[in-house]
């Protein structure tokens, strides 16, 4: 009786990876998703990119420089920026790719970078606010942020503070946020904003990005008139190191590999954002598979953006009106 089971099991297990074999380019066709068809050269522009070391960031920082543009890649870690530049310089001859230190989990690191970036860049047409951070256990930025909020919000909430005089004299220009389906399951606890009272690391990454939808919000109600657009995406479910800090992802993520997008197809949507001549005047939009995609109600609440906006300036101690 066992072994008859063992058998059955045995053989299904056979026909399944037969007809996963059999469809398997299907699948992979189907798994990439949409592509940016823009031709769109970036001579003379220059693009700022977060967490461009690696995954999605890495991608888009490559294509970005292959259509000409000065690349900029701000990254925590130095050694795996530069790692990453020379990459990027071996494969498009003549990219001008540059790595400056940013640690989005520390304002002072991010004060410093913008400083230096202000005084040593004269302008800056595309800002990809890519990197981030997701189901970490709990820890807190410099700062006392919850991480997720920290990095993934009010991290990049004060860089693009910082930056938004110079993306205005450089207009047209874009602002482009790398957030998530992920979303849609997220709220913003205002009560709990940094979840000391109870914490759950995948709900902490949804606020965060819900937060990042929010803030695309409310940015580009503010800058109306200014030729400075801001969009936000879901990269697709993309095989990254994303899920660095859970076993059950990563697994998953292993399992199901096939089914992925492997980085340099998740970075279409965020370089379709960046490029695609149809989007010059769009703003306050999302984006997924490089085509309009909808937003979850709690991310389409003008009011919840402007209180989140109100919060986070308080957190960081700015004014920005
Ligand atoms: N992968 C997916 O399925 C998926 C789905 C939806 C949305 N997204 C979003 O896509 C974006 C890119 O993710 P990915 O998949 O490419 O993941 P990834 O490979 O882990 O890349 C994340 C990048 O963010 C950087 N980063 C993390 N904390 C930072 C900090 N404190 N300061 C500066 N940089 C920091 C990382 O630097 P280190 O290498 O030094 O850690 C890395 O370069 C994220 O915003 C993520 O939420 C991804």
């Amino acid at each position: 009786m066992m072994m008859t089971m063992l058998a059955v099991v045995m053989a299904l297990s056979g026909v399944v990876a037969l007809i996963l074999r059999l469809l398997s380019s299907h699948i992979r066709k189907y798994a990439a998703g949409g592509v940016c068809l823009s031709t769109a050269r970036l001579d003379g522009k220059t693009a700022l990119i977060t967490g461009a070391n690696c995954g999605i960031g890495r991608e888009t920082a490559l294509d970005l420089a292959s259509r000409g543009a000065r690349v900029i890649l701000a990254c925590r870690d130095i050694e795996k920026g530069e790692e990453t530049a020379a990459e990027i310089r071996r494969r498009v001859g003549g990219a001008q790719v540059e790595v400056r230190e940013l640690d989005l989990a520390d304002t002072c690191s991010i004060r410093a970078f913008a400083q230096r970036f202000l005084r040593e860049v004269n302008h800056l047409h595309i800002l990809i606010n890519n990197a981030g951070v997701m189901m970490c256990p709990y820890m807190k930025t410099a700062d006392g942020f919850e991480m997720h909020l920290g990095v993934n919000h009010l991290g990049h909430f004060l860089l693009t503070y910082l930056l938004i005089g110079l993306l205005k004299r450089s207009a047209p220009a874009r602002v482009v946020v790398v957030s998530s389906l992920a979303h849609y399951f997220g709220w913003i606890r205002f009560h709990d904003l940094h979840s000391q009272g109870s914490y759950n690391s995948g709900l902490a990454y949804c606020q965060s990005k819900l937060a990042n939808v929010l803030f695309t919000r409310e940015l580009s109600h503010r800058l109306t008139g200014s030729n400075v657009t801001v969009n936000t995406l879901h990269p697709g479910t993309v095989r990254s190191e994303l899920v660095r800090h859970s076993t059950v992802m990563s697994l998953l993520f292993t399992l199901f590999s096939m089914f992925l997008k492997t980085p340099r197809e998740g970075a279409q949507t965020s370089i379709y954002c960046a490029v695609a001549e149809e989007l010059h005047s769009i703003s306050g939009k999302h984006f997924s598979d490089c085509a309009p995609a909808s937003i979850a109600p709690q991310g389409r609440c003008d009011e919840t953006a402007r209180k989140l906006w109100d919060v986070s300036c308080e957190l960081l101690g700015i004014e920005w009106d």
